[in-house]
This record gives C-alpha cells, structure tokens and sequence, in this order.
C-alpha cells in the first residue's frame, strides 16, 4: 500500500492536498514558513502525550470528553473578555457533565489555533464579481473586497501570535485559581443566570459549594488542592492549513517522535480525510492524539482503513472519532461503522459532532442550526452506542461565551426573526452560553443513563 512509504515532515508535500488556499505569492509563503519555523512551540509533547492518556481513559469508557468552542476564531475576538466568557461556559458544562453526568471529563477547546475553514468552492461570486472564497482568519479575510479575501501568508504569523496570547491567558484561568470549584457561581454569567439552565446550574453550584464546606469542616485542605483548584485544558484545531502545521511541527527529544506543537489535539475534517491526500498523510506521522470527523459518506471499508493509517499500533487515545452525521442519518449510519471497528478491535474514541450535519438556511439566507435538531443527534449517537455495549465517550460543539442569537431554541427558545439580533459568527451558527450549557444538562441525563450499563467503573 501506498502508505508503506516513509513519512517525513514533507512527505504530505508530494501528495494532492485538498482545500488548500490558492496562495498568489509562493515566495512570500516560503518566507512566512522559514520564521514559523523558527518560532517557539506552543504545546510541549509530554502534554500532548498526557491528553493521549486521557482520551485513552475515555476510549474504555472511564471518561467523557467534551470538545467546544468557536467554528472559526476571528482575529476580532482575540480580547480577554471574549477568551474568559468562552472558557465561562466551557467550565460550567464540564462541571455539569461532572456533577450530573458521574463522570471525569476531558476539557478540549476548539481554541487557540481554529482559524482555517475548508469551504465547498475556491470562489464566491456577488453581483457578477468573483472573489476567493473566505477561508478563515488565517488565510483571507471575510469582507468581500478583492484586497481582504486575496490569501495573505502574513495571516499564518497573526494566527501564531493570536494562538500564543490565548494559551497564555487559558493556561493562567486554568490553573491560576479562575477554574477552580470553589468558584464554581463565578462562571454563570447574567445573561445565563436568567435562562432555565442558569437557574438550574445555580442549584448545582449551591451543592457543590455545600460539599466543599463539608470538606473544609472535615479539615481537608482545600486551598492546596490541585485537583480542586486546577483543570487540565488542552487546545485543538482542524489541522487544514498544512505548511502552518509543518512549519509548527518538532522533534521530541525524549523519544524522538514528532509532534505537531500547534496544539494539543488535531483533527482531519470530513473534506480532507482522502487516503492519498497530504493532510492524512501529513498527520499519520506526529504523535499527538489525533481526531477524523467521520460524515455521512464515510463507508466502512474506507473507515477501516483511515483507522489503520492513523492508528496502525492500535494505541488507545490516539484516535477520536467525530461523527457528524446529521439527526436525520445518524440512526441509520452510525451503527455500522461502530460495530465494523468494535469488531476489528480496533480501540477509537467515538465522540458526537451533532452540529455539522444539521445546518440549513433560513429566511434571509442566514445559515442556523436548531437546538432541537442538535440534541436529537446526540441521543440517537448515545442510543446507537447504548444498543451496541460501546461507549458514547464525548460531545464536539461550536458554541461561544457570549449572548449571541445563531441558533434557533434552547432555554430563551430563539426563532428565525430572532436571528439578526446579535449574529456574530464568521462561519458557523454557534450555540450561545445558555444553549451549551442547557446541551451539557441534557448530556449529563443521557450520560447517567448510559453509565449504568456500559462503564465499569
Ligand atoms: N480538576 C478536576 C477536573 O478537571 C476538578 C475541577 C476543578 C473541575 N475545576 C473544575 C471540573 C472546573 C470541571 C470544571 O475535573
Ligand atoms: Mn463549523
């Protein structure tokens, strides 16, 4: 097979490369790689390594993972407030998953590093003029103007340096006492407080706060508690941009692997998933935990062997995969894809993306997804794991920290005419802090259920 070729850090180069931005100025690309490359890593390989243990617990069903953040991150939105209010909603889904849910979970954003969007066709056409199409901060820019959407190289330095600033802020929240559960109220934001899901995540956090000062009566030291001071959260990004990725990559010099120090995690999007193409071969040679967004055309033979490729050693945490089916072809495509590798052996991490397959337009042409929709995919994804004895080890959803009208119900039960309220994606319609939190409370209810038979713990 083809793979047998040794991989190298360029061997993806020698491959086609699908999605790729038709850069105008190769030279000024090449330049942008050379000082990329030169540059620190953001995430260290024994992190990367330590995620890949966790997701491993995941995979044999001790632990749930839960993925979240932005469609696409604007270099708009690269301020503080918007970084605090995204890991606000983060941190109360993870603690309801926790609390609700009854089990450990492993924190992902989709932060730090999503910048790169595949699209459906190179070009956009308006009124006769046709422009690149926009793919995402890191290439072009969104306003239809021949300047902003020409692909800029300078873009991959202004995504590094945004990816930089963000990590730097996440991991100060995350172990500098932002997450810890004795905070647990300070994540409900206002506008969140007054939706039934803040009301009912106000009662969670008044029994956890209970249960801590039951502890520090005991005389347990809370203060000092790492575990209750401290998450573990790792970053992740669709791994689209190839010479981005390359120019990132480094030699582990404990075990002289390579990793992909971009982020923590990567994954493969259901556009560039080919066998043959740079981007699966790329990934197949780092050792970070990998994730494959498996969509409804994903067959069970091709499956097979994109596990093999990207996991020949069976290693467990090294492979998630993300099915983004839609709730209206879960039920049917799931199954056999699951009971196909759970045959084989072959030991993947299944997680539910239950917002990709289930985006139409409204009136007005404004792309949405509904709530309803949403959580309909994830209880059939839960349904089909229940009835197979595997494990439904996580949730992969767009969602943002602040009030925004992108997706239709949830707890303020949004409509159509609610839409151009306050629609800020560049991509994606994403769930606002009250639907993700009120997705993390349905989860949670599936999540119990499903812990009683297939987890032993
Ligand atoms: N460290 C534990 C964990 O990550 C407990 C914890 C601390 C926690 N702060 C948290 C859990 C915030 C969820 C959210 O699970
Ligand atoms: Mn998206």
């Amino acid at each position: 097979m083809e793979h047998l070729t040794p991989w190298t850090i360029d061997s993806w180069r020698s491959r086609p490369v699908a999605q790729s931005p038709l850069w105008p100025d190769e030279a000024h690309l090449e330049r942008v790689e050379a000082e990329l490359a030169t540059k620190p890593p953001l995430v260290f390989a024994g992190e990367a390594r330590r995620l890949r243990g966790q997701l491993a617990d995941a995979a044999a069903g001790n632990a749930f993972l839960l993925q979240a953040g932005d469609c696409a991150e604007s270099f708009a939105e690269g301020s503080a407030d918007f970084i605090r209010d995204k890991l606000k909603v983060i941190l109360q889904m993870a603690v309801a998953l926790t609390y609700a849910g009854g089990v450990p979970v492993v924190k992902i954003g989709r932060i730090a590093g999503q910048f790169a969007k595949p699209r459906s066709d190179n070009f956009e056409e308006r009124d006769g003029v046709r422009l690149d199409a926009f793919r995402g901060h890191i290439v072009n820019g969104e306003a239809f103007t021949e300047q902003e959407r020409r692909p800029n190289p300078d873009r991959l330095l202004m995504a590094y340096h945004q990816s930089v600033a963000t990590l730097n802020l996440l991991r100060a929240f995350t172990t500098g006492g932002f997450a810890s559960l004795t905070r647990v109220h300070a994540w409900n934001q206002e506008f969140v407080s007054n939706s039934p899901e803040g009301k009912r995540y106000e009662l969670l956090a008044d029994d956890i706060e209970r249960a801590m000062t039951f502890m520090r009566s005991c005389g347990i030291d809370m203060a000092d508690d790492h575990a209750l001071q401290a998450v573990d959260f790792y970053t992740s990004h669709e791994a689209l941009i190839l010479p981005y990725e390359q120019a990132l990559t480094r030699q582990d010099s404990l075990t002289g692997d390579f990793y992909d120090c971009s982020a923590h995690f990567l994954w493969i999007g259901d556009r560039t998933r080919q066998l043959d193409g740079g981007h699966v071969e790329f990934l197949r040679g780092v050792a970070n935990p990998l994730g494959l967004k498996v969509g409804p055309s994903t067959t069970v033979e091709g499956l097979r062997t994109l596990v093999s490729t990207l996991n020949p050693d069976n290693t467990p945490g090294r492979l998630t995969l993300i099915a983004r089916m839609g709730h209206d072809k879960v039920s049917d495509l799931l199954g056999p894809l699951v009971e196909a590798l759970q045959a084989d052996g072959a030991s993947v991490l299944w997680t539910s993306d239950p917002m990709h397959g289930n985006t139409f337009k409204a009136a007005g042409g404004i792309k949405t997804r509904r709530f309803d929709d949403i959580l309909s995919e994830v209880t059939q994804f839960f349904a089909v794991h229940q009835s197979l004895g595997t494990w439904p080890g996580g949730l992969h959803v767009e969602l943002t920290g602040s009030d925004v009208t992108e997706c239709l119900g949830g707890g303020h039960d949004l409509t159509e005419s609610d839409l151009t309220t306050n629609y800020t994606s560049i991509c994606d319609p994403r769930l606002n802090a009250s639907q993700g939190l009120d997705m993390a409370f349905r989860v949670a209810e599936l999540l119990q259920r499903a812990g009683s038979g297939a987890r032993s713990l």
